[in-house]
């Protein structure tokens, strides 16, 4: 079973990413071959700053490290160093109806926060229908808002099958309902473009206010508090053991606790878990060439495949 997943370098990881995709994505190193990497293409919709788009690229790729995927299992690249998708991309668009791309909520989404509606931005699903089916991937890992992005890839895939044979393997999400969407501070997805996010590696001063300013009702102290609608005792349940979340749960419940001793809570279990990670991010950066080695590999590994289903792809239609 070949896995398969991205992550675009336009900024700095949070929580919402590591739920939704990285921690699923490096559980199921252990279930397949597993092939990650970095959609610097896909940043280009956004980014125009060669040294920004450089830095992120790296810096993902120091995070995800960190966060536990294992080079030595899976592959880790960027997605520009296997050009061949751009060349997938094309021959993909050449049968995907312009409408299927016009129902695109992302897209939509973004033009109505103002991002020039470039045709790169319009055609955005289908350099990702390329990315998974460039490497025969069966299972895609991916928070709640790649969903539609996965089904318009199988649809193109589907299309391309019923017009020059079975070429193309047809891949699953994988979608983990208690973490496909990770509430930011003001309660709506977490998201860089929304700036409500909590940075897995910021520092400790500006992960705490971070905490500190997660928006909640104004129920006093004594009042009891209902869990279900609280983005704190949500993020918490992702953090916390069964015991400790049920422990929070009856202290809503109960009232007596205020909202910022509850994010007080949250704050240090937050920076508990990831202090793992930090240390390990500490020795990746000690070690100068090993970023650029861990990329140099994954690459070499995913352009083996690529060629592979390229020759299959140019075979079929002709080229
Ligand atoms: P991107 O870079 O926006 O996000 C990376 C991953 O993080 C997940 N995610 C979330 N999951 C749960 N809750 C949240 N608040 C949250 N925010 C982000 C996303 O669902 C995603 O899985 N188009 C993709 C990148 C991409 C890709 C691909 C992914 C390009 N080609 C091929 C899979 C396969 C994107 O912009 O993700």
């Amino acid at each position: 079973m070949r896995i398969l997943s991205g992550i675009q370098p336009t900024g700095i990881l949070h929580i919402g990413n590591y739920f939704g995709m990285m921690r699923p994505a490096i559980a199921l190193q252990a279930e397949g071959e597993a092939f990650y990497f970095i959609a610097d293409y896909h940043a280009l919709t956004t980014i125009d700053n060669p040294e920004t788009l450089r830095a992120n690229s790296r810096r993902i790729a120091l995070d995800f490290l960190a966060c536990g995927l294992d080079p030595d299992r899976g592959a880790l690249f960027r997605q520009s160093d296997v050009p061949q998708v751009a060349e997938l991309a094309w021959i993909l668009s050449t049968v995907t109806p312009k409408a299927l791309l016009e129902r695109a909520h992302s897209y939509k989404d973004k033009v109505a926060r103002g991002l020039p509606a470039s045709a790169g931005l319009f055609t955005y699903p289908v350099l990702m229908a390329a990315d998974i089916l460039i490497y025969d991937s069966d299972l895609v890992p991916v928070g709640k808002d790649q969903k539609q992005h996965l089904e318009m890839t199988r649809d193109i895939a589907l299309k391309f099958n019923e017009t020059f044979g079975g070429v193309l393997r047809l891949p699953e999400p994988h979608i983990q309902p208690a973490t496909e969407t990770v509430p930011g501070l003001d309660g709506q997805k977490m998201s860089k473009s929304y700036g409500n996010t909590i940075d897995i590696f910021g520092d400790e001063k500006e992960m705490r206010k971070r905490v500190m300013s997660i928006v909640t009702d104004s129920s006093p102290v004594e009042a009891a508090k209902d869990p279900g609608s609280s983005t704190i005792f949500h993020l918490y349940s992702l953090f916390a053991s069964k015991d400790e979340t049920t422990a929070m749960r009856e202290a809503f419940q109960r009232g007596g606790t205020g909202y910022g001793d509850f994010k007080k809570q949250l704050f240090a279990k937050l920076w508990e878990y990831f202090e793992p990670m930090r240390k390990r991010r500490a020795e990746i950066l000690a070690d100068h060439d090993y970023i650029d080695t861990v990329l140099a590999r994954g690459a070499e590994r995913a352009n083996l495949v690529a060629d592979k289903v390229m020759a299959r792809v140019r075979e079929a239609v002709g080229l």
